[in-house]
């Protein structure tokens, strides 16, 4: 049975996700918030940008520091990076492996936008182990992480049949979501043998991708705990918005959280 790397990277290849992240640009409003809180420590030092996709965080983080490489383990989201940000250092890397690398090489090391989610439970221990040992002493991790308390919308939901409204508002968008319905059941049906639910975590059927991704959800206090059990000391857990959770905060359903870490 293949792994969920493998299903997710063969998603992540297509050529529609590929497009799909290199129209992307700009910083979410966490990583906004998150990159100026912590702006000091990361000014003008090394940049590892794991999971860059199409480029979204390559302006803005670049903006910090030119010592930047973006890395990536979908040799398709490299080359559309190297298309849109000719003479820019990108590398095809994988998370679990970034022996490419030195230890404590950079001072941020950055896998935004869930890209994290992509891995197994082994493989995402893994990955963090692998992030921290390339982290400076004082340097910081930051990822976001789909929130296992945030409710699914699965494949078969009537909620993706476009209403009357949609085809009068933009009826080619409304065709393109009623033709992806059946792809998405599809896919579902495909991808449902992967999805198991554990103690400290889940791998679901992810709607983006047209249901062909899955991906590990995890609640805020388990996240906390495993960054603690990887060496990782947990810095702040943050809202889509900035704002740092408090504790009473970490039962939110919010579909995905950001979390900020140094080395423990
Ligand atoms: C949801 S996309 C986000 C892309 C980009 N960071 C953005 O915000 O637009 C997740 C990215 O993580 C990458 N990814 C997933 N697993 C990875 C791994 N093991 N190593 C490196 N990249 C990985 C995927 O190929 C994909 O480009």
């Amino acid at each position: 049975m293949p792994d969920i790397s493998e299903i997710n990277l063969k998603t992540y290849s297509k050529q529609v996700e590929t497009w799909k992240y290199a129209r992307l640009a700009g910083l979410l409003a966490a990583e906004a918030a998150i990159l100026q809180r912590h702006r000091e420590s990361i000014a003008g030092r090394p940049i590892l940008d794991l999971g860059v996709g199409g480029g979204r965080t390559t302006e803005a983080l670049t903006q910090i520091s030119s010592d930047y490489i973006g890395a990536d383990y979908a040799p398709a989201m490299v080359e559309r990076c190297r298309a849109r940000f000719p003479g820019m250092r990108f590398a095809v890397v994988d998370a679990r492996d970034l022996s490419a690398f030195a230890d404590a090489s950079f001072a941020l090391v950055m896998f935004s936008y869930n890209g994290i989610s992509s891995l197994s439970h082994e493989d995402r221990l893994r990955a963090l182990g692998e992030m921290r040992r390339v982290l400076r002493p004082d340097g910081i991790c930051v990822f976001s992480a789909h929130n296992r308390n945030s409710p699914q919308t699965g494949a078969w939901s009537l909620k993706h049949i476009p209403a009357p409204q949609d085809w009068l508002r933009a009826p080619a968008t409304a065709l393109k979501q009623l033709l992806k319905y059946p792809l998405g059941i599809r896919n579902a049906l495909v991808h449902r043998k992967h999805a198991r639910s554990e103690a400290d975590y889940a791998i679901v059927n992810d709607e983006a991708g047209c249901y062909g991704l899955m991906s590990y959800v995890i609640t805020v206090e388990k996240q906390l705990a495993q960054l603690r059990a990887v060496g990782l000391r947990p810095v702040e857990a943050v809202a889509t918005d900035g704002h740092v959770l408090r504790p009473d905060q970490y039962g939110t359903t919010e579909p995905w959280i950001y979390y900020v870490a140094r080395r423990g």
